[in-house]
Parts: structure tokens; C-alpha cells; sequence
């Protein structure tokens, strides 16, 4: 991806232009807006290679002519959506801003012109031209973990579709329906678990997804008579205007900076959901469609710089989800039918937590702004979650709490967790004594016990103020962190390793979990002298930090979790390295990891940690806490 010159910009324009003039000759069609005039004042933001495009719960991938993926949230995942069949197709130009994505292709002799736009649960998309021939093939389905999984996914969704004229399709999956409207008259063929279609250019599709099938359809109506660019482009402009403005005198960094807060803006989302009734950010709109733990402990750390209201919102939904015996649920589903399909369990949460984050973004957006009530309700629910560690995940009673499944632990595949998988695999009923769930012997891993260690300490300062014992919550942190110091420290090789619940053995896998004991203040200064040692040898890659060591034998600078780079870990590290004063180290981590964002600019999952090359999902959630790293270190005059 890159931001467009202006250069390319004119000579995107003649040529859009031309096809316009083209199209206007030959076909029937209304030439809509193809180059989104922006009015003075507005917020632009162009890019060019990027194909991505989403609305609420709407969201689209574009292939190399036509839509490859359509999804509305997790009811519906139409793959591919809408193929463009023409003989002799070349591309010749295509935009992205904030009003939606626009191509132009050579087809034989004519042209092809391609618009796709989304706004709030709607998306239209249109295909117009002088090129003959030329056909869309697209399908409707529910949404699935793989295509082998289609008709089981069908089944427990209650998927069915039907087709009441030439020109629509209304499609249904767990309470929300689909509605599918075209221009031309198409041919359908109606399955259990998808729909196919098939119709002629030129073309205009819309879809649009409701809780009822009256409501999308009007929705997608409307939708085709009036294309979506405007509305989006003034929604996602207004919201834009408000994100704090950057601070970085290099271009390339201001460019990323508003694609961040775009990235962040546009994976929010609101629903009629039972146990999601709060608007809350998705991780990325095209891959991880539903409400995580601490990802959103992420987003609520950067939203907080846009509007702290916001980032107490962000938490509520975790919050209120929060289980009787305390434990605050991994993830919140859209669709039961998913978590059922992916967990096996009948309900919109599986049995696990995530790395407890929370506390520090409940802190963060305090210092924003303190709002009594929020302050109350985060106080209680951390306080119960607090509890639920000490008697859920620490058998031992140590003061030291243990992960007991990978998914858990949110490193999913990491090289942490092998030996303690392989202990498991030998001899389950060992570890499921103590705990039922489990998945892996337990480790009391370094990161989860540097978050309690910052929970508790919060919770001893607010404890007060509400009632608590202040001194309580103030011992348990402090022996948490002198057990980390403890257990967890190898004077030998001047690093923090997770232990074994069972034996307290090190494991032996070196990893940017260690960098997080600088981060929550537990590393003893010349500790935190000998990690930067290990910062600038086995983590200091391209893009750093990879998330094994590169000397470890399993280190894979692509492998997930297993040594790709991950924006929270530098961003646990930045801050790390700022409290003990680390300055030119800090300054070094942000400034790589900032240019290789910028490159594009790119806000993905992860990174090669060799080759800087984006990975993973794109316009990813917590990735937007580089936001953090560049306010920070552009007013520090690093950036
Ligand atoms: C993956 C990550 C996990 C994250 C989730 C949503 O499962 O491993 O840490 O919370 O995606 O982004």
C-alpha cells in the first residue's frame, strides 16, 4: 500500500474520467461519483493497493476484479461474493479513500469502471463499462470457520435463503437476514448452505443486513438507488476531524497516524445483541469478527486519547459478560452457532479468560479522565476477577496464577506453551485434577503475573475510595511481584522464563514476555540493564520484537506467535524501556517499528520479523497502539 503523489493522483483521474466519458457513450447505466470530491475542510485519506472496505458489520475484500469476500459479522460469509468473468482483463488503475474503492480495467478493446462502497450495514457495488460479455458470479452463504464446515456451519446457524423475484435474494442466519438486491436479472441456484448466482454487466449489486428481512431489504434498496461514497465518506471524515491531531513532522508518520485512527474508528461497531449491547471494536472487521478481552483492553488504551466516554464503553460489554464466579470471558461471540463450531460450547464464550490487560487500560483512561461511576464498576469487577485468579488459576496458592490452555494465554501457537502442551499430551488427568479445563500442565507465565501485579496495585489505590482493603490488595501485589523477581529470574543468562506450576522449573524459551516485568516496574534495575542487553542480540530483528528469541532453534520469523512481530509487545516494551530511562532504546524500538508501519502505510495483525513484510489480518485493532508509541515519542522529539 502507499499514499498516493499527487502526480498519480491527476493521472488516476484522467483516466477515470476518460472511462466515464467511455461508459456515458455506450451504456445505459448512470455514471456515478468516481473520484470522491472532497469539500474543504474535510479529512482525506487516500491509499492506494488497498482493498479492504467495511461498514457496521458489513465488510468487503476486493479481488482482482470484483468482490472476493463479503461478511456481516459472523451470520454471513459470502466467498466469493461477486467474480468478475471477462476474457482479456487487465488492471489499469485503482483508488481508495474514505468514500470507498474505484477501478478501472482494460477488457479486450473497452473498459470496465468498478465502485464498491460500504456504510452502516450496507454495501453497493457496481461494475459498468464498454466491455461485452462480461458476467458476475457471486454466492450468499453463513459464515464458517473453513468451507469444509459450510453445511455443519448451516445447520447450526439455521441458514436458509430464498429468492422472491429475478433480482433478490433474502438470506438468513441466527436472527439476521441478508439482503441481496440486483440491477439485471441473475441466474440463482438455491442450496442448504449457499446460494449461487450468476447475471450480466453492467451491473449494480447491494446488500444489506438487518434483524429483520423487511428492514434489509429497504435497506438494500435504497442502497441501489443511492450509492453509499457520500454518507461514508462524511461519516468516516467527521470522526477523523475528532482524533487528537499528530504530533510527528515526518509526512509518512502523519499519514500513518490518521490511517491508524481510521483503522480504529472504522472497526467499530454497534448491534442488537444480547450479550453485546454496547458498541464495541472488532480486532479486524474481515477476520476476527466479534468482541476479544484484551484486545479491546487495547483499544480502550488508544481510544482513550479520542474520547475517554468511548473507552469506558469499550469495557462494558466485558464487564456485564463477567461470569458469576468472577472470571471476565476471552471473547463475547456475535454468533453462538461460530462459538459452538470453533469451542464446542453452547453459549456466546468459552470457558477461558485472556491475559489481563484490563486493569491497565481501566487505569489509563482514569487518568483521562475520572469518572466516578466507571470508576466503581471497574473497581468491583476487577476485584471479583482479581479473586477468580487466586482461586481458579492458582492451584498452588502462591500468589503466582498459571495459564492453563494456549487459547488463553493469547500467544495461541507460541513456543511457551510446547513443552508444557507436550506434559499435558503424557499424562492429562494429571493436570485436570486440579483443573478440569485444562489443555496444557500450567504455567505461571511472567506477563500474566506482571498484569495481576499492575491489577492489584490498582486495586489497592482505588480500594479506598470504595470500600476495599487497600493494605490486602497492596500485599498481594507485592508478593506477586517478589515472586516473579524470584522464581522467574536466571541470573545466568539475565532473562525472565516462565515457570511450571507443578515443579517451578524454568521453561526455556525466551520471549518479549520478559520485557513486560519492566513494563509493570517489577525488574530490578540492573535486571532491566540485562534485558536491553537481550532487546538489541536475539530481539532485535527488522521488525522487532519477534516473539521467540531469534537464537531460540524454533524461532520462525513467519510462524504464528512463533516469531513474527506483534505492535502490543513493543508497545509493553516502549513504555518498559521509558520508566527506567532507557531513552535510546526506546527511541530505537519506536522509531523502526513506526517506519516499517509507515512504509505502506500498514496496520496488520503481525510482521515478518525478518522482512518487516505485513501479516496476518489487516486494519487490526490493538496494531493502532503504535498511536501511543508516536504521541509519545513525537513529544519527546524522538519521531
Ligand atoms: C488471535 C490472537 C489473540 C487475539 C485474537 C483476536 O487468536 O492470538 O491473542 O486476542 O486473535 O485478535
Amino acid at each position: 500500500m502507499g499514499v498516493r503523489s499527487s502526480a498519480e493522483e491527476k493521472k488516476l483521474l484522467a483516466l477515470l474520467l476518460e472511462s466515464v466519458s467511455l461508459a456515458r457513450q455506450r451504456e445505459p447505466m448512470k455514471a456515478s461519483v468516481l473520484y470522491f470530491p472532497f469539500r474543504r475542510g474535510c479529512v482525506a485519506l487516500a491509499l492506494s493497493g488497498k482493498r479492504e472496505l467495511c461498514g457496521n458489520l458489513i465488510a468487503a475484500v476486493m479481488g482482482d476484479a470484483g468482490v472476493e469476500r463479503l461478511l456481516f459479522g459472523e451470520f454471513f460469509r459470502c466467498e466469493p461474493f461477486a467474480l468478475v468473468k471477462a476474457e482479456g482483463l487487465r488492471p489499469l488503475a485503482e483508488t481508495w479513500d474514505l468514500g470507498g474503492f474505484r477501478r478501472l480495467l482494460a477488457c479486450g478493446d473497452g473498459y470496465l469502471r468498478e465502485e464498491a462502497t460500504a456504510c452502516g450495514d450496507a454495501f453497493a457495488y457496481s461494475l459498468a463499462g464498454s466491455a461485452r460479455g462480461v458476467r458476475v458470479e457471486g454466492s450468499i452463504a453463513p459464515s464458517y470457520w473453513s468451507r469444509e464446515q459450510i453445511g455443519e456451519a448451516a445447520k447450526l446457524s439455521g441458514f436458509r435463503a430464498e429468492t422472491p423475484d429475478s433480482r433478490t435474494v433474502v438470506a438468513h442466519s441466527e436472527g439476521f437476514y441478508l439482503a441481496v438486491k440486483l440491477s439485471a436479472p441473475a441466474r440463482f441456484e438455491v442450496g442448504e448452505a449457499e446460494v449461487r448466482f450468476e447475471a450480466p454487466a453492467p451491473l449494480a449489486i447491494a446488500v444489506a443486513g438487518a434483524r429483520s428481512s423487511s428492514a434489509a431489504l429497504s435497506l438494500a434498496e435504497e442502497a441501489l438507488r443511492d450509492p453509499l461514497a457520500g454518507r461514508r465518506a462524511e461519516q468516516l471524515s467527521a470522526a477523523l476531524a475528532g482524533a487528537p491531531p499528530p504530533l510527528a513532522r515526518d509526512r509518512r508518520v502523519r499519514e500513518l497516524w490518521r490511517y491508524c485512527w481510521y483503522v480504529l474508528i472504522s472497526n467499530r461497531c454497534s448491534v442488537d445483541h444480547p450479550a453485546l449491547r454496547k458498541p464495541f471494536t472488532m480486532p479486524s472487521k474481515y477476520v476476527f469478527r466479534h468482541q476479544w478481552l484484551w484486545d479491546s483492553a487495547f483499544h480502550a488504551i488508544v481510544l482513550s486519547a479520542y474520547d475517554a466516554e468511548m473507552a469506558e464503553e469499550e469495557l462494558l460489554n466485558l464487564f456485564h459478560a463477567q461470569k458469576p464466579d468472577g472470571r471476565i470471558p476471552h471473547e463475547i461471540f456475535l454468533s453462538k452457532a461460530m462459538c459452538k463450531a470453533f469451542w464446542g460450547v453452547d453459549d456466546y464464550s468459552p470457558w477461558t479468560t485472556q491475559p489481563p490487560v484490563l486493569a491497565v487500560a481501566v487505569e489509563r483512561i482514569l487518568e483521562r479522565r475520572f469518572d466516578e461511576g466507571f470508576a466503581k464498576l471497574a473497581y468491583e469487577a476487577l476485584a471479583r476477577y482479581d479473586r477468580w485468579f487466586s482461586e481458579r488459576r492458582d492451584a498452588d496458592r502462591d500468589g503466582l496464577a498459571a495459564y492453563i490452555d494456549y487459547l488463553e494465554s493469547g500467544w495461541d501457537d507460541s513456543v511457551r506453551w510446547d513443552g508444557a502442551r507436550e506434559r499435558f499430551a503424557l499424562d492429562p488427568g494429571r493436570y485436570r485434577a486440579a483443573y478440569p479445563e485444562a489443555r496444557m500442565a500450567p504455567v505461571e507465565a511472567v506477563d500474566l503475573n506482571c498484569l495481576l501485579y499492575l491489577q492489584r496495585a490498582l486495586l489497592s489505590k482505588l480500594a479506598p475510595r470504595f470500600g476495599g482493603d487497600a493494605e490486602a490488595w497492596r500485599g498481594l501485589a507485592e508478593r506477586t511481584a517478589a515472586l516473579v523477581k524470584g522464581l522467574m529470574w536466571d541470573e545466568r543468562t539475565g532473562f525472565f522464563y516462565d515457570v511450571y506450576e507443578e515443579d517451578h522449573s524454568k521453561v526455556p524459551v525466551k520471549t518479549p514476555a520478559a520485557f513486560l516485568t519492566m513494563f509493570a516496574g517489577i525488574a530490578e534495575r540492573d535486571q532491566a540493564e540485562r534485558l536491553v542487553e537481550h532487546l538489541y542480540s536475539g530481539f532485535w530483528t527488522t521488525f522487532p520484537l519477534p516473539t521467540v528469541s531469534r537464537d531460540d532453534p524454533r524461532y520462525d520469523p513467519k510462524g504464528y506467535w512463533r516469531g513474527r512481530s506483534w505492535i502490543n509487545l513493543a508497545w509493553f516494551t516502549y513504555w518498559g524501556l521509558v520508566k527506567y530511562g532507557f531513552s535510546s532504546a526506546a527511541r530505537d524500538l519506536a522509531a523502526r517499528v513506526v517506519e516499517l508501519m509507515a512504509e505502506g502505510p500498514t496496520c496488520n495483525e503481525n510482521y515478518n520479523s525478518a522482512t518487516g513484510e505485513p501479516l496476518g489480518a489487516p486494519d487490526f485493532g490493538w496494531s493502532t497502539l503504535i498511536l501511543d508509541v508516536i504521541a509519545d515519542a513525537a513529544r519527546r522529539g524522538w519521531i
